[in-house]
C-alpha cells in the first residue's frame, strides 16, 4: 500500500549543473521501499507541472539507530519539474507517493549480479546493490555516461565492494563507447556453468541491447523502463509496453503496475 505524504526537503546536493540528490523525509516510504519501486513527485505547488512525475527510490536514509527516515532521488535535469527538484530548498514540501511498482528480484550466491546503468539510470542499483551485497551476492556494476564528469557515486559502489566496468561517450573515463559492449564481451567469455543475473536501467535503446546480449548468452535479465507516467497507479495508460506472454501473443502491460521491473525476454523490442 502505497502512502502519499507531503514530505520535506532534508536536504538538495548538486552533483554538476544539470544533475542533483534531493532528500526527503518520508518515513513510511522508506520503510517499505523495496529496490526497483519509484515515487511520484510533484515539487511545486502550481498547475505547471500540473502532473507528478516519476523517480527511482535512490537512496533508503536511515538515523543512527538504522531507523528508516527518508528517502533520496538522483534527478537529471531535463524539462519543468526536474528543474523545480534541481531548485529544491530545505524546509519546503514535495508530495510523494510510493513506494510504487514491481522492484528487481534479488538473486542469491553463488548467482552473480551483473547491473548495468546508462546515465541516471544509476538510481536503483544504490539500493539493490546494497541489498545484494548484504547477502554475500558478488556484484559488477557496468555504468556508462556521456563523460566522466556525469559518472557519480563510484566510490560508494567500490565501498560496496562492488566491481566496476565504466564507459563514456567522449572517452574520458574507462572504455569509450557505450556501456552494453563491454557487457557483451564479458558474457562472451563466461563459462556457461556460472550463474549470472542482468539488471539494467537507463536508455531505451541500452535496454533493448542489453536484453538482446543477455539473450543472446542465454543469461536471465531484468530491465527497468522509462515509460512517460501521468499516474503511476494504473488509472491512465500513458505507460505501456508491449510484451509476449506464454502463449507467445503479444499484449498490453502498465509499466507502473506490472513493472517498472520487467521480464527482458518478454519485451516486444520491435
Ligand atoms: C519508473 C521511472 C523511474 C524514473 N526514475 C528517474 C530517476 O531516478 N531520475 C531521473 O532523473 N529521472 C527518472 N525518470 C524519468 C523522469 O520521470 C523524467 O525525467 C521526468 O518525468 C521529466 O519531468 P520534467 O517535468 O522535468 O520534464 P518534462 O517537461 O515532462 O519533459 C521534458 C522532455 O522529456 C521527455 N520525457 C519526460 N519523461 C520521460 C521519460 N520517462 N522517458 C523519456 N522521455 C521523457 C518529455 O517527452 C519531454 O520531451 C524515471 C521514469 C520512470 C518511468
Ligand atoms: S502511469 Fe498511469 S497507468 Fe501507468
Amino acid at each position: 500500500m502505497p502512502f502519499d505524504v507531503a514530505a520535506e526537503v532534508i536536504a538538495n546536493r548538486p552533483l554538476s549543473s544539470d544533475f542533483n540528490v534531493l532528500a526527503l523525509a518520508a518515513p513510511a516510504i522508506a520503510a517499505l521501499a523495496a529496490p526497483g519501486q519509484f515515487v511520484m513527485v510533484k515539487p511545486g505547488t502550481g498547475l505547471d507541472p500540473l502532473l507528478r512525475r516519476p523517480f527511482s527510490v535512490f537512496e533508503v536514509l536511515r538515523d543512527t539507530g538504522g531507523a528508516p527516515t527518508g528517502i533520496s532521488i538522483l534527478s537529471k535535469r531535463i524539462g519543468a519539474s526536474t528543474s523545480l527538484i534541481y531548485d529544491a530548498r530545505p524546509g519546503q514540501c514535495v508530495a510523494c507517493l510510493g513506494p510504487l511498482g514491481r522492484p528487481f528480484s534479488r538473486v542469491d550466491a553463488p548467482t552473480e549480479a551483473w547491473m548495468v546503468a546508462g546515465g541516471v539510470g544509476l538510481a536503483p542499483f544504490a539500493t539493490l546493490a546494497e541489498s545484494l551485497r548484504a547477502r554475500g551476492v558478488a556484484c559488477t556494476l557496468f555504468y556508462g555516461a556521456r563523460r566522466a564528469a556525469e559518472l557519480f557515486f563510484l566510490d560508494f559502489f567500490r565501498a560496496l565492494g562492488v566491481d566496476l566496468v565504466l564507459s563514456t561517450e567522449d572517452g574520458s573515463v574507462g572504455e569509450l563507447g557505450r556501456i552494453v559492449a563491454p557487457l557483451d564481451r564479458r558474457l562472451s567469455t563466461r563459462p556457461a556453468s556460472s550463474s549470472v543475473m542482468i539488471y539494467a536501467c537507463g536508455p531505451e535503446g541500452m535496454l533493448e541491447a542489453a536484453a538482446r546480449s543477455a539473450a543472446a548468452h542465454g543469461r536471465p535479465c531484468e530491465v527497468s523502463v522509462e515509460r512517460i507516467m501521468g499516474c503511476g497507479l494504473g488509472g491512465c495508460y500513458s505507460c505501456v509496453v508491449p510484451m509476449r506472454g506464454a502463449d507467445g501473443r503479444p499484449h498490453h502491460v502498465r509499466s507502473c503496475l506490472a513493472g517498472p521491473v520487467l521480464a527482458a525476454d518478454q519485451i516486444v523490442w520491435d
